[in-house]
């Protein structure tokens, strides 16, 4: 049976083992109308993944999948950070954050505030062009349907997001596993899991004999292997936890 804690004993956990590495997935934006992947309401209970997010339909149809995210990015377009943004922000200024590694594509936690961010996945907000390398805004990018072709060279651009099928940038998943495998303890936050290699990154942690403790709704593979689950809203708790931990002393 699940056992869950409340915010007290997250914070007390945080505050024994600061500064902790924060883990996050989609489940923390979903407060700020950006809708997430797996819960009942996900995006993939409405798109096959492999049909719009994977490197090879990519390739196969750039239009199907450009217009995939050209709902996304529009979905994106009014959403601003939410309470858990900001607390995570808040939290690493007082020193009890070391790092957020996010999933998430959509920018929020850098307006939030967050200095040391590991985007695992990429960025929804830029393009870039696989043979000479030109970036553009998503937005110039939208202005290129149905395929947004370089302005350099003329090839097809592709969203700066991690698709299926897809290497992560080495340089980022290198930090985060860097990051993971020295952390006291990891604070995973609205992701469901099941996504490798990030999903990995918890086991690092513990590995390396440091804590998880998890902020999620609904069940995750890991959920026996943290010393704290809280099953609520993400803005909701990590909101209550900035406010029960003060400006840290070292
Ligand atoms: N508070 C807490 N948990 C929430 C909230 C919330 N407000 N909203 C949703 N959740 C939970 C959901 O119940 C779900 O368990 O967040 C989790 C989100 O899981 P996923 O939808 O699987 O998202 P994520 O874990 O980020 O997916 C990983 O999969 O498709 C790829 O690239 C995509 O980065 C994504 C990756």
């Amino acid at each position: 049976m699940r056992q869950l804690y409340g915010v007290a004993s997250l914070a007390e956990l945080v505050r024994t083992h600061a500064p902790c590495v924060v883990l996050t997935g989609a489940g923390v934006s979903t407060e700020s109308g950006i809708p997430d992947f797996r819960s009942p309401t996900g995006v993939w209970r409405r798109y096959d993944p492999m049909e719009y997010a994977s490197i090879d339909a990519f390739r196969a149809e750039p239009a199907k999948v450009w217009d995939f995210y050209g709902r996304r990015l529009a979905s994106l377009a009014g959403a601003e950070p939410n309470d858990g943004h900001r607390a995570l922000a808040e939290l690493e200024r007082r020193g009890w954050v070391e790092a957020v590694i996010t999933q998430n594509v959509d920018g929020l936690h850098a307006r939030a505030g967050s200095r040391n961010l590991v985007e695992v996945h990429g960025s929804i907000r830029t393009a870039s062009c696989g043979t000479c390398g030109a970036t553009v805004t998503s937005e110039e990018a939208l202005g290129l349907l149905p395929v947004p072709s370089c302005p350099d060279c003329g090839e097809a651009l592709k969203p700066d997001v991690v698709m299926f099928g897809e290497l992560l940038p080495e340089a980022a998943i290198g930090c985060a596993i860097r990051l993971s495998s020295q952390a006291a303890l990891m604070l995973v936050v609205g992701s469901s899991l099941e996504v490798f290699p990030v999903a990995g990154l918890p086991l690092e942690t513990l590995a390396a004999g440091g804590r998880l403790a998890i902020v999620n709704r609904g069940e995750t593979p890991l959920d026996d292997r943290a010393d704290v689950v809280i099953d609520a809203s993400a803005g909701r708790t990590l909101a209550a936890l900035a406010r029960a931990l003060p400006e840290r002393r070292e």
